[in-house]
């Protein structure tokens, strides 16, 4: 018996239809029920999927390496604070925090590395991962103090409120703001950031994390349920929704479905807004929207489990990851109106293969002592930059602010083959 089905059926019971981003919101974030509220075994060969950080240490290495020269390009501060958002199981820090403190000791020592995770499983998990940095305080453990992000009280479901009740229809919905674990509450431009301390915000495999709303030609998507069956209904679309797809992505086409990704869009904003001086760097698989234009990426959420995408989103609610594809064009849009410079989206093989080709990605093979270890290893590294891997449908998207263009152009994640290019 699903337990999170009988809960949402309950809700909708007594509230009518939901829009889907709140459906895909409990199922992914219910306090005690959501996929990833209740346990931390997503990852890796036993969970659902792999992320890059479950691949290999390598890939926190190479980031390392790049925030350091990103700390580099700030001018060396005495302090700088690197925030990543959707950390997981705090590998991925676990790995840049051993690597800087090995290798790039001067990073190391002004490096402030604060982890923004929102599962109360993940937190718990991350408390035990990191505890000596935690205790040290070289690391912290936060949450956005930000009631519109990802959860069910942003503005395009109170748009879609205020327009039910117009129509005389029912299907208002819980405005509580999301549950937040006894980790202190962080606001991206938090008050305890020494004055000018600069950030640099990291996000791989988060964006794609957050609910989206879906939209086809007949409308914007809710979920009602009927006879023990969840069943897709539709209602006009919000002025929102509709900026949303004239500015940042298409129009659906007859039988064709495409999000907006206005809760990604509107996290970003927010991020964007805190960063006074700095670099943002999100990793995800996504695309731009010249590729939506040219026929492609319409429709791109998915359900998966045990490493097989699933056939429907509303199969085993909480038991499957749901995602859908990061809209770039957005995100940078997003970050640009906060005065931020975006340079080129580029994949993570061409992002990787720039860090690591000055040293023959050394950060890998370091340990290795057998020749059986090095093939395993460049086995592992393989996989994260070859198209066959995860090389090519990952990008990254780099941003910064208040640091020369020149400078920032020049970092050697974004110079592999080719000369620096700005968007603007
Ligand atoms: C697909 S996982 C990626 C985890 C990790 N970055 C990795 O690459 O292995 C997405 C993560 O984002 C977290 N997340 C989603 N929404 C969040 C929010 N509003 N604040 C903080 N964390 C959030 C989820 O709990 C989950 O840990």
């Amino acid at each position: 018996m699903n337990l999170l089905r009988q809960k949402i059926e309950q809700e909708l019971r007594e509230r009518g239809p939901i829009p889907f981003s709140h459906y895909m919101e409990l199922c992914l974030y219910d306090p005690e029920l959501g996929y990833y509220s209740r346990n931390a075994e997503q990852f890796g060969k036993a969970g659902d999927f792999y992320t890059s950080s479950d691949v290999h240490a390598v890939f926190g290495r190479l980031l390392a390496r790049q925030f350091d020269e990103m700390w580099r390009a700030l001018g060396s501060p005495e302090r700088v604070e690197l925030v990543e958002l959707g950390p997981g199981r705090g590998l991925f820090a676990q790995d840049v925090l051993d690597w800087s403190e090995k290798k790039f000791p001067e990073f190391f020592q002004a490096l402030h590395y604060v982890l923004i995770e929102r599962s109360p499983a993940l937190c718990a998990r991350i408390k035990e991962t990191l505890a000596y940095r935690i205790e040290s305080g070289k690391a912290e453990l936060a949450t956005l103090d930000a009631p519109e992000i990802g959860n069910t009280s942003w503005p395009t479901a109170a748009a879609k409120r205020r327009k039910n009740a117009a129509d005389g229809a029912s299907r208002g919905f819980s405005e509580e703001p999301t549950q937040v674990p006894e980790e202190r509450k962080k606001t991206p431009s938090d008050d305890t950031q020494p004055p000018g301390a600069p950030t640099i915000f990291f996000a791989n495999e988060f964006f794609d994390a957050l609910p989206v709303e879906i939209l086809s030609a007949k409308g914007s998507l809710c979920v009602d349920a009927r006879d023990g069956r969840f069943v897709e209904t539709w209602v006009q679309p919000s002025p929102e929704e509709l900026e949303f797809l004239d500015r940042y992505s298409i129009h659906p086409e007859p039988d064709e479905r495409v999000e907006a990704t206005l809760v990604a869009y509107k996290t970003m904003d927010r991020v964007a807004a805190g960063i006074q001086r700095g670099f943002l760097l999100a990793i995800d698989y996504g695309y731009t929207r010249e590729e939506q234009l040219a026929g492609r990426h319409r429709g791109t959420l998915k359900a998966l489990r045990q490493h097989s995408v699933s056939a429907s989103p509303y199969e085993a609610p909480g038991e499957q990851d749901i995602t859908a594809d990061v809209n770039f064009t957005a995100l940078a849009a997003a970050a640009e109106k906060h005065g931020m410079l975006t340079h080129k989206l580029i994949t993570q093989s061409q992002f990787l293969l720039g860090i690591g080709e000055a040293n023959q990605f050394a950060d890998a093979f370091e340990e290795c002592r057998l020749p059986q270890e090095r093939a395993k290893v460049a086995l592992q590294l393989k996989h994260l930059v070859t198209p066959a891997g995860m090389g090519e449908s990952f990008q990254a998207l780099i941003g910064s602010k208040g640091v020369e263009r020149e400078e920032a152009a020049a970092l050697a994640g974004l110079n592999f083959g080719h000369k620096p290019t700005l968007s603007r």
